[in-house]
């Protein structure tokens, strides 16, 4: 019920476009670009050779919150022994060495991969005002930084956020204070009075918090770091991500305002900045994800392939929904609503280059 709330908060067509729900389906005709390039793959292996780098989702992909899904390990481990480079690109707002414990935990040797990306390393690195950084900066962070104005209103997950925003140099404040707002997840509000209102307590106190503060700040115009873009998240419930409060804020702050509201991680820049650093030909990496709008969306715009993983997970159960136990069917579908939410004409719709129903050698 509560998720609804925020929902209101944000524009609901926007929260739930990219899981193209099945309610929102209106009878298309398969558009012929989708369809002439449409290219179902049975695993990996079909697409190896044909690639050097992989850049790989994790959640949907790689497991399911607590479990690697049936062959990821060896898929990763043939992977290595071909002398691929596998890149992770997570969207967790949390710091890299987080991301290192999960892989561990889920039986991963984390050593198998170049690089480890998360959106929450990236934001922190900015937020320290990390020059050695090779990504596009942020001026408005930048000057903020360089006038010393460094306190901070944090929209938070209730780990850590203390100390993420204290060990990058930054001071929790009310809004009536702050220079920047932080959005790493939707679970606590802090404003540095060493009392943060938790949603788990009082779920109600925490939306009223959040939509008043919400005000104040668009008065005041306070920039908004997101650093975690999602939107729902895919396991049960879908309970808000950071990225429904910026676009929340963004309404909030009217039409002109997109300078006022930065999101780092997928579908944007900076992240697959870093990862295809020294990479000359994009066409030799492929962006491996489950989800449209932040993994294949992503991959598309940095002129990589795409390999689009369905039925481990955003999309899965309305793939299954809309193509009535026809693959093939259901994935056209959920393609073809995708870009119509987004109003994709002819050329720029969206079309991932493989789909595959999971990330795994040989299905
Ligand atoms: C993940 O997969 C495991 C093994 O299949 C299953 O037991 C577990 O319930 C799943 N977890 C979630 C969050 O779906
Ligand atoms: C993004 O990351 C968060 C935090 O790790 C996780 O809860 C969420 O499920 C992820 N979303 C996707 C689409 O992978």
């Amino acid at each position: 019920m509560k998720f609804s709330v925020l929902l209101a908060l944000a524009a609901p067509s926007k929260v739930f476009s990219f899981m193209t729900s099945a309610k929102s389906m209106r009878p298309t005709n398969l558009h012929s670009q989708t369809k002439s390039t449409m290219n179902y793959i049975d695993g990996i292996q079909s697409i190896s050779s044909t690639y050097d780098i992989f850049l790989l989702d994790m959640w949907g992909v790689m497991h399911n919150g607590s479990k690697p899904y049936e062959g990821v390990i060896e898929t990763v481990q043939k992977l290595k022994e071909e002398g691929k480079k596998m890149i992770i690109l997570s969207n967790s707002s949390k710091r890299v060495g987080n991301a290192h414990k999960m892989l561990k935990k889920l039986g991963f040797d984390e050593n198998d991969f170049e690089q480890i990306i998360t959106s929450g390393e990236i934001s922190y690195r900015m937020l320290c005002g990390d020059e050695t950084l090779q990504c596009s900066s942020w001026s408005t962070l930048t000057s903020l930084i360089r006038e010393g104005k460094k306190k901070v209103f944090v929209f938070g997950s209730g780990d850590g956020d203390e100390d993420y925003v204290e060990s990058s140099g930054w001071t929790l404040a009310p809004m009536e204070e702050a220079d920047l707002i932080i959005a790493r997840g939707t679970f606590t509000i802090n404003n540095g009075d060493g009392n943060p209102v938790s949603k788990k307590d009082d779920e109600d106190g925490y939306f009223q918090v959040l939509n008043s503060v919400l005000e104040k700040a668009a008065e005041r115009k306070v920039p908004m770091l997101v650093t975690n873009p999602d939107k729902v998240r895919p396991d049960e419930g879908l309970p808000p991500m950071p990225g429904a409060i910026g676009d929340t804020y963004e309404e909030k702050l009217g039409s002109g305002s997109q300078q006022f509201v930065k999101r780092i991680g997928k579908p944007f820049p900076e992240v697959y900045e870093l990862a295809l650093l020294g990479c000359e030909d994009p066409k030799r990496a492929v962006m491996i994800g489950d989800a449209l709008e932040t993994d294949v969306t992503g991959g598309t715009s940095f002129k990589t392939s795409t390999a689009w993983i369905v039925n481990d997970g955003i999309h899965s159960p309305f793939v299954q929904e809309l193509g009535d136990g026809c693959f093939k069917t259901g994935t056209s579908k959920v393609i073809e609503n995708f870009n119509d939410e987004k109003g994709h004409k002819e050329d720029s719709r969206l079309s991932p280059t493989y789909i595959s129903k999971h990330f795994r050698w040989i299905i």
